[in-house]
């Protein structure tokens, strides 16, 4: 697997205020990254950096084989960047605004012409190209930006905070939207978001960045039994009979620290693995177990507990 976007120790300072701090990035061919932080943790500063629209202080970054700081244009060239808040022409249709796009990007009339019929109707507008854009609602305008950074049809896409002022189930549909996208068009996309549960079906890979540093990176699977391995064992088991003399005896196990009810049984939050200890504990009472099953930590979670250390 190849690397498409990789910064190596990148910075960025603004006087005194370090809004990037030697940030080690890496995202790869064909993935959809999920560059996740809270607000004013250096997401767009970053973002900024990788398209040569901002110099870095220090580090380095390299996107499509070529150095945003040196070689705006090529990156340019590949890369699709929906900024936070993108601009349209209010008063053009959305098909006025593609194919005006277009032509800024020299495609020849008929190509641009084919590429735009296409494209709205790839991201659910067909229906709307002829409206103008300042009728549209901010989850059309989001697919209008969509389309607009595909017409030059690029390598990579940048999108900051798709979803940003969308209700959840815009959020939801603008990241199925990507999401098919990415994979028609063989993509490799970041995207940045503050809201870690909206993007957490859709990443192979994360980085979790909290004032200017990456704390942590790595696919989600992973990340996420690696703070099972430290942090706790969570189980959830039914038992037919559910009673409360049980639920004192798993209290009084060892090893676990804490027991939530749940619907037909409970949530245990332990310190280690204690499957052996619980199941003889329902044998012997005679009861049967309907379920144990090990409850990995969500990657709200892993949010919530690097956010606290940092
Ligand atoms: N042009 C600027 N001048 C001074 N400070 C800035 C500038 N742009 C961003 N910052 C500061 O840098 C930090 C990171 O901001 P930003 O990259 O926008 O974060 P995010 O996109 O994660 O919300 C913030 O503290 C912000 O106030
Ligand atoms: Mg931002």
């Amino acid at each position: 697997m190849s690397t498409v976007i990789e910064t190596h120790n990148l910075a960025k300072h603004y006087r005194d205020l370090v809004a990037v701090n030697d940030l080690n990035l890496r995202v790869e061919q064909g993935e959809i990254f999920g560059f996740l932080g809270p607000n004013g943790a250096g997401k767009t500063t970053t973002i900024l950096m990788l398209l040569g629209l901002t110099e870095p202080t220090s580090g380095q970054a390299s996107v499509c084989g070529f150095d945003p700081a040196r070689q705006p244009l090529e990156v340019k060239k590949r890369v699709g960047y929906l900024p936070e808040n993108p601009g349209y022409y209010e008063d053009m249709t959305a098909w006025e605004n593609l194919l005006y796009i277009a032509r800024l990007n020299r495609i020849p009339e008929g190509e641009a012409r084919r590429r735009v019929t296409l494209l709205l109707e790839q991201v659910g507008l067909a229906a709307d190209g002829d409206r103008l854009v300042r009728e549209f609602s901010r989850g059309m305008k989001q697919r209008l930006g969509i389309a607009e950074v595909l017409v030059k049809e690029p390598q990579v896409l940048v999108l900051d905070e798709p979803t940003l002022g969308l209700d959840p189930d815009g959020a939801v549909r603008i990241l199925e939207l990507i999401t098919k996208l990415s994979h028609e068009r063989g993509l490799t996309v970041l995207l940045s978001s503050h809201l870690l549960h909206q993007v957490q079906q859709m990443c192979r890979r994360i980085g979790i960045i909290v004032k200017g540093r990456m704390i942590v990176q790595g696919e989600v699977s992973k990340l996420g039994s690696a703070i099972l391995k430290e942090r706790q064992w969570n189980f959830l088991v039914q038992v037919d009979g559910r009673t409360d003399a049980l639920e004192n005896e798993l209290r009084s196990l060892n090893g676990v620290a804490e027991v939530e009810p749940r619907t037909g049984g409970w949530l245990l939050r332990c310190t280690e693995d204690v499957r052996p200890q619980l199941v003889s504990l329902v044998t012997k009472k005679g009861l049967s177990l309907l379920q144990l099953r090990s409850e990995d930590p969500t990657l709200e979670e892993i949010y919530l507990k690097y956010f606290r250390e940092a």
